[in-house]
Order: structure tokens, then sequence, then C-alpha cells
């Protein structure tokens, strides 16, 4: 049986589908702090501004869509990591937004690189950042990644399979570079986030099982090459974490690991690395525990630990990506259309299309990402509706913002900003449709500077061999 209705969303109800936990704000035009960049405001008349220049004004200069990142805020957010967890080290997660201006400002700011592939290594090696402060990923990375990684002289390469450990000795033996390796452990802990975006739990492609004594193994078989030398044990755990409980729960695995190769061999491994997945607030929804917080519980927790299993204390290291970039930075688009639409028992939608979308951020279509939105060239005395921002692609699917409350007059030409668009938005676009990437600027008391410029058809068909 098919429905059919006849379309009143300007009387329909147009706030009953949202989801519980997102309320009717009392107006529209205010900010959640927690969502933005310490640079960003919005004055009386409702115009959205980071670091000093108006979105008005950063449209006009740059165009839309565009990834608009706050400097001050991305760099200050590395320096909370480094502070927080002083004396350990901090390795920034270049998987969620990488370029060589944002390793450079990482650098600069104390931090580490983690890179996951050869074009990754490649960018922190144009940035010229001390390589030796850079630890290479991967679960399968070839030959001329590892090649590349032994001739840059990486710090760490994080060996993730048994064909890899052999591959990296042997390659290490013709280039007579004895590089300095972890082996990632599985650790059974399943971080309470998506499936795609959950990495320790048994079933998946990354890391060594400590459960089925693989991690081991693993360890063993790269203390007796000769050619590697093994400093220590790694685990990451997944994304979006918001308190300590999984690292905690990891971490006394992991140094239980570092305990039974203790035993076995008479060696206690100097390194623990605890990953990344560090949580940020996409929507009211999140709260996630401050770098402080974490650093705390996470010292008592591994030296409680250590203690209890008689080991020294390891030298520890983490992996923020997301924490750092994704904040910092929000995605502006230009509003085309708007259309509501009516749904079953009354109530109503509306769909605001922007000039982007599951090309600049795949995170909603692919997982089912929360994401929040502003109205932010004007202030809106309309009263707020249930919108759904949705991109220009020709998919259904091609959802922004799923659940947004914005305001009723949202009308073609106005600015949207998108919170949270820093990690793992331009690191992951695509250019499906033929649709150019958009340019990553950064603003610094009223100034813009390119970090990675707009893509252009012109580069897209110079790819098409003819
Ligand atoms: C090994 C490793 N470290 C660090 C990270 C960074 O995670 P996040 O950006 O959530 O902090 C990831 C993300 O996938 C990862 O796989």
């Amino acid at each position: 049986m098919t429905h059919t209705h006849v379309a009143g969303s300007i009387h329909a109800d147009s706030t009953a589908r949202a989801p519980s936990w997102l309320s009717i704000p009392s107006d529209v035009n205010t900010l959640l702090p927690s969502l933005w960049s310490a640079g960003v405001h919005k004055d009386t008349t409702g115009v959205l501004s980071v670091a000093g220049l108006t979105v008005i004004e950063i449209a006009k200069q740059v165009g839309t869509p565009a990834y608009v990142v706050d400097e001050a805020d991305l760099r200050a957010r590395a320096r909370t990591f480094a502070s927080a967890f002083g004396g350990w080290e901090v390795y920034y997660a270049a998987k969620s937004f990488l370029c060589t201006t944002v390793a450079r400002w990482v650098s600069e700011e104390g931090l580490g690189v983690d890179v996951c592939s050869g074009g990754e290594l490649a960018v922190v090696q144009r940035a010229g950042i001390d390589l030796r402060r850079v630890g290479l990923h991967g679960n399968n990375k070839s030959v001329e990644e590892l090649r590349q990684a032994l001739a840059a002289g990486v710090g760490r390469i994080i060996v993730d399979s048994f064909d890899e450990i052999a591959r990296l000795g042997a390659l290490a033996e013709e280039l007579q570079i004895r590089p300095r390796v972890m082996v990632r452990a599985t650790t059974g802990v399943e971080a309470h986030t998506h499936e795609y975006i959950a990495t320790a739990h048994e079933d998946q492609k990354f890391g060594f099982s400590i459960a089925d004594g693989t991690a081991l193994a693993a360890l063993l078989s790269c203390h007796q090459h000769s050619w590697l030398e093994l400093i220590g044990i790694h685990s990451h755990i997944g994304s979006q974490i918001f308190d300590a409980e999984g690292f905690e729960v990891a971490a006394r695995r992991t140094l239980r690991l570092h305990a039974d190769f203790a035993v076995q061999t008479g060696v206690q491994l100097g390194e623990l690395d605890l990953g990344g997945g560090f949580g940020i607030a996409y929507t009211s929804a999140d709260t996630p525990a401050t770098p402080a917080v974490l650093a705390q519980a996470l010292r008592e927790i591994i030296a409680n630990e250590c203690s209890a299993l008689g080991i020294s204390v390891p030298h520890v290291s983490i992996e923020p990506g997301r924490a750092i970039s994704g904040p910092s930075t929000f995605a502006l688009y230009r509003v085309g259309t708007v259309k509501p639409v009516a749904l079953d028992g009354g109530a109503s939608r509306l769909y605001v299309a922007v000039d982007g979308g599951m090309s600049d951020n795949i995170r909603t279509a692919l997982y089912g990402a929360a994401y929040s939105a502003t109205l932010a060239s004007r202030r809106s005395t309309a009263p707020p509706v249930l919108a759904r921002v949705v991109g220009k692609h020709c998919e259904g699917g091609d959802i922004l913002v799923r659940d947004e409350f914005l305001p009723a007059d949202i009308a073609a030409g106005d600015l949207l900003a998108v919170p949270g668009s820093g990690a793992y938005s331009r690191s992951m676009a695509s250019n499906y449709n033929y649709v150019p990437r958009p340019p990553v600027i950064a603003v610094r008391d009223g100034q813009i500077k390119t970090l990675i410029r707009r893509e252009t058809i012109e580069d897209l068909l110079a790819l098409d061999a003819g």
C-alpha cells in the first residue's frame, strides 16, 4: 500500500521527528561553544566570524564550499595535549587532516606525527619536520613505503602482520638500517562507537591478538630479528572515546603483555603507545572528557598496573587526531535550494541543499556520524524547524547534517557553517560526480592563509588520459 500525503509543510509539525537528544533551541541563532573553535563568534547581526574575519568576507575571498581552520585554536589544542600529557610523547594522527603547514604547526607545538601511508609520509617529508618524531602505521605497507620510511629515518614503524615483519626485516638488512619497531596489539576492547571506527575488537584487520597469543609471538619474532629494534607495544581501541574506561582495559592488557614478554626474554620493553581516539563534540549530545582529565586517569592506571605487575613504567605515547584537527575547523557552504518535505503523521522536514556534500564530508553517509549546523550569514527571527542539510550529489544518502534545527526562513544564498569539520572530512574527500574538492584555508588575526587550494575541473581533467 502506498501512502499519499498532501504536503502542507508550513502548517505541519516541523519538530516532531527530531531525535531525542536534539532539543528545540530557545534562540536558533545561538552557538553552542563546545562545538566551535575558540575564535568563532556571532555578532549582533548574526554574522559568524573566526579570528576576526566574517564568513561573508571569507566567502567573498575564497568562495564556498571551504574548510575554515582557526589556526590559533588548532595550535592551542595541540599544546593542550602536549602539556596535559607532559612527559609522554604525543603524536598527531595525520590521517585526520594533513598538509605541510599543519605538520609544521603541530611540530612547533611539540608534537610528533603519526602517518599511515607513503603519501602522508611524503607530506611530512616536504614539511621538513624532524622525521625521528614520525611513526609509520598501516596494516598493508608496501615494500616501497617501508623503503621510503627507512630511507627517511622515521622514528618508529608499527608492524601489523607477520608478512610485514619478514618484509621489513629483509629490507632493513638489505639497506643496513635497523628500524625501531612497535607491535600493534589487538586488546579485545570494544570502543563504544561505530563498527568501522572501532579497531581493537578481535574480528577486524588491524593488529595481533593478545588473546590468542599472536601478539606475544610477533613481539618474540621482532625481538629475535637482528635487523629490527623492538621498542614496545602499540594499541589503538577506536575513535570518539569520551572517558578513560576503554583505555584502562587496553592499558591493563598491553602492560600484561609487556610483563609476559619480560618473563619470556628477561627484557623489559621501554615503550607503550595507547593510540588515539580522544572524542570531540559534534552535537549537544557529546560530552567528551578533557585531555587533562584523561591524562590524569591514564597516568594513575598505568602506574598502578605496572606496580601490580612488578614492571617499570614504560615511556608512554598517544596519537590524538580528531581532537586536535576536528573542532578547529568548520565547513562553510552556500545554501542553494530549500525544500519542505511532508512526513507521515503531519510532521515535516526542511531539506536544505548546499553547494558541497558527501564528496567533502563522507562521514554521515559512511557511518551515520552526527553533525550540527548554524545559519552563519545573518540573524533570523523565524522559528526553528527540523532540517536536514544535504549536498548536491546524485545519491539519496548524500546527507551532511541529518538532524538540526534551523530557522524556518533559511533560503538560497544564505551561508551555513558546520562545526567539527576539520577531521576526516578533507582527508576522506572524493571527487564523486566530478565535484572538485574545496580549499582548506586558515584564519589568523583577520588574515587568510591558504593551506590547500581549491581543486579545479582542470585538475580533474588533467588526470583523464584521453
Ligand atoms: C593507529 C591510530 N592512531 C590514531 C588514530 C587517530 O584517531 P582519532 O583521530 O580518533 O584520535 C587512528 C584513527 O583511526 C589510528 O588508527
